[in-house]
């Protein structure tokens, strides 16, 4: 069964990465899948690549900072597919290196709250009317992050994804009699062009995980899909880690305290 036939959706920063996986996949389920990125070429690839796979899709450059931006996605997405059912907020800006606060660029906070947060709230408030006229079957998934759950570092990005899942809830319960979802992936370390020229970090990172590795993009695209199907029509307002199992344990001090170490 195709979970998402007749359905139209929209992803943010989908030219690469988690994005791309989250189209890709929602495509491949019978979604109409407006893909869009603040890089137009790489959106319309993704987008390219879906239809030579079968699945319908367009590429659509929209910078997630610009109000006017978004206001023409929604538009494109309503005009070429007949309205929309799914909104993904996946585009990002940020470092989420760690640095001293006091060396921290004020312009870099107020950036990476712009795309990450602002970006999100700007494409919800453009969907929702369309998403509410979508006969209950609307959701949104905003993806976060671990880092917004708990420590990992990088003061700006955590605390923007932290705003992220409280946006999350408000929304929720805000839209639930108009028949929208509205829920959160947290992703933890993916494997995606983010972590390009770090692969020695990332193998790093896998020992952290109580699952052995660190995720794949097609990880929380399941997710996603899951959270944005008929499938979890009751779950409303929630943050899933898909995380391998980072956020509820202490791997590290678990291995310090064996027996082992005495
Ligand atoms: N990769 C990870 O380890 C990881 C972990 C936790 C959460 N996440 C989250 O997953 C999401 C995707 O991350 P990724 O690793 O796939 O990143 P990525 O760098 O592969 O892709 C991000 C995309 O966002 C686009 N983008 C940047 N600014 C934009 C803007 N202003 N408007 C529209 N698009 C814009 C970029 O062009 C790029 O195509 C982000 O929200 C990120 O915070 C990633």
């Amino acid at each position: 069964m195709q979970r998402f036939e007749g359905y139209r959706a929209l992803v943010t920063g989908a030219g690469s990465g988690i994005g791309a996986a989250v189209a890709r996949r929602l495509a491949a389920e019978g979604a109409a899948v407006l893909v869009t990125d603040v890089d137009a070429d790489r959106a319309e690839e993704v987008a390219a690549g879906i239809s030579a796979d079968g699945g319908t899709a367009a590429g659509f450059g929209c910078d997630v900072s610009e109000p006017e931006s978004v206001a023409s996605a929604v538009g494109a997405v309503v005009e070429r597919f007949g309205g929309l059912d799914t909104l993904v907020n996946n585009a990002y800006a940020g470092n989420p290196e760690t640095v001293l606060l006091e060396d921290s660029r004020e312009d870099e906070w107020l950036g990476a709250f712009d795309v990450t947060l602002h970006g999100a709230y700007r494409c919800c408030r453009a969907a929702m009317p369309h998403l509410a006229a979508a006969g209950g079957r609307g959701a949104i998934v905003n993806i976060g992050s671990v880092n917004g759950e708990q420590d990992f570092g990088g003061h700006a990005y955590s605390a923007a994804k932290a705003a992220l899942a409280g946006l999350t809830r408000t929304l929720a319960v805000d839209s639930a009699e108009r028949g929208v979802r509205v829920n959160l992936v947290a992703p933890g370390t993916v494997d995606t062009p983010s972590w390009k020229g770090r692969p020695q970090a990332l193998v790093r990172a896998a020992g952290h995980y109580p699952l052995g590795r660190v995720g794949r993009p097609e990880d929380i695209a399941a997710a996603v899909a899951f959270l944005a199907s008929a499938d979890a029509g009751w779950i409303t307002g929630v943050t899933l880690p898909v995380d391998g199992g980072v956020l509820i344990g202490n791997l590290a001090m678990r291995r310090d305290l064996g027996p082992d170490r005495d």
